[in-house]
């Protein structure tokens, strides 16, 4: 296919692809427990009829006690590379949902974007495999693996257990991760480090049972007041993270403008920031601590009564090279030095999952960055880290040491993931869409 074939080609799919991203939204896939999990196999049924009907031979869905992955094969033509295309059909819950304007599994179009839960993160990441591949039908350059996770919001446990079952059949040369995003509309990117994630329950008790706040206040404190003093000791006045021997590195010289930062964080007029140094190292390469959740009486019903237990989640994104039982550890340490006024306070982990660096060098990645420029029209390509975690990179890289890993993705900074009124820019997609299919060209003309 010429160039312009392909772009003819790949419009073309654009509205079925809409279509059936609007139908892959109206799923509430999430993988989270408690949620009825009967939505994430729809979601994977879904997905494979998505890959059958876009000409692969060999679809199933898969698991290995999680839930369910869907693996989808077409073998490589005589001497051509094999490429992993990656995305997840899990979401995020849906948060708060009196801050979503529009019903978050109902796909809507509002100035050139789709609002839904997944309408970016990541089901438009599935979208964009399922257009490359319906735009060449049974004319593709190389052989393709789809692998469509089912977990990834969830912490993807069971993923290196399915990796390593399903090794062989899924071994490529180059590894497309769809799950991250361009650096504005208009500029493409090639994301070259993640940050790591460890998250855990700090839990205080002061007291046995609730007593009278003004018989025993001011003499014993409230496990809330010591919960509080305790995570204020995680950052330093100015905001940098207080806890020693976690790494810190350097970013890419990229200028991240502070007014641009504001704007699309929605942050309120006059907030500062938080922490020293340049934004990107901020964001990127060095750690940063969150409290996500604290567990205590809600206001309309808290009574005069001194509180014996609070419990507050937390959350810290660790630099590329540092490691999250390390992290943990320093964390750990940090907070059971500091434990105010003897109370009793344990520290347990949730979850944690490895940063990565990619070194984006070689032909497959010039190849990548060639299809990106064709397809923003002559932009090139920046290199980006990005602040999120994509742990399973450093399982794919340790599975897979001779292959490019190259992680691309949907979102713009206004996609809002995570959040109420998540969504996709829908002219940034079709560029996106465009760019996989360019990319699956390029890479099947690299001699390896
Ligand atoms: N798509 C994100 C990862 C990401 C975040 C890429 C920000 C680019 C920018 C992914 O779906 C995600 O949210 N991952 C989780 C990982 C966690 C569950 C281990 C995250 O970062 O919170
Ligand atoms: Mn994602």
């Amino acid at each position: 296919m010429t160039e312009l074939d392909l772009r003819t080609a790949v419009a073309a799919t654009q509205p079925g692809v809409r279509a059936d991203l609007e139908r892959l939204v109206s799923i509430p896939s999430i993988a989270f427990d408690g949620f009825d999990h009967s939505h994430v196999q729809r979601s994977a049924e879904a997905v494979a009829e998505l890959l059958r009907g876009a000409g692969l031979p060999d679809v199933k869905i898969v698991s290995a006690g999680g839930q369910p992955a869907v693996i989808g094969r077409r073998p490589a033509p005589p001497g051509a590379p094999t490429v992993l295309l990656y995305a997840h059909h899990d979401v995020q819950p849906i948060g708060d949902a009196s801050q979503w304007q529009t019903p978050p599994f109902t796909a809507t179009e509002r100035d050139g974007r789709l609002y839904g839960r997944g309408a970016a993160d990541d089901k438009a990441g599935v979208m964009a495999h399922v257009s490359a591949l319906r735009a060449y039908g049974d004319d593709l350059p190389v052989g393709v693996v789809v692998f469509v996770e089912g977990e990834e919001e969830f912490g993807s446990d069971s993923l290196e257990r399915l990796l390593v079952e399903h090794r062989d059949e899924i071994a490529a040369d180059v590894i497309v991760i769809a799950d991250s995003g361009n650096w504005d509309v208009g500029v493409p990117a090639l994301t070259t480090s993640l940050r790591g994630i460890v998250n855990f329950f700090v839990d205080v008790r002061t007291l046995d049972h609730a007593v009278h706040s003004g018989m025993f206040g001011g003499v014993f404190p409230d496990a809330l007041m010591t919960l509080v003093r305790l995570l204020g000791t995680l950052h330093d006045d100015a905001g940098d993270v207080a806890v020693a021997g976690l790494v810190r590195g350097q970013a890419s010289a990229l200028d991240y403008p502070e007014d641009r930062l504001r704007h699309e964080s929605g942050a309120v007029e006059g907030l500062q920031l938080v922490g020293t140094g340049r934004v990107v190292d901020r964001m990127w390469t060095k750690p940063s601590v969150s409290i996500l959740g604290i567990d205590a009486p809600p206001t309309n019903a808290a009574p005069n009564a001194l509180v014996p237990t609070a419990r507050a989640k937390v959350s810290v994104r660790i630099a590329p090279g540092d490691n999250p039982k390390k992290a943990y550890d320093a964390v750990t340490a940090h907070l059971e030095a500091r434990v105010p006024w003897g109370a009793s306070v344990s520290v347990s982990l949730e979850h944690d999952g490895e940063p990565c660096v990619i070194d984006a060098s070689g032909p497959m990645y010039d190849a990548a960055r060639a299809a990106f420029r064709e397809a923003w029209d002559g932009t090139d390509p920046v290199d980006i880290g990005v602040g999120g975690s994509i742990p399973f990179i450093a399982t794919f890289q340790s599975l897979f040491p001779d292959a490019a890993i190259l992680v691309t993705g949907v979102e713009d900074p206004h996609a809002r993931a995570h959040g109420p009124n998540e969504s996709l820019h829908l002219g940034e997609f079709g560029r996106v869409c465009l760019a996989e299919a360019l990319l699956l060209r390029n890479v099947a003309q690299v001699k390896r």
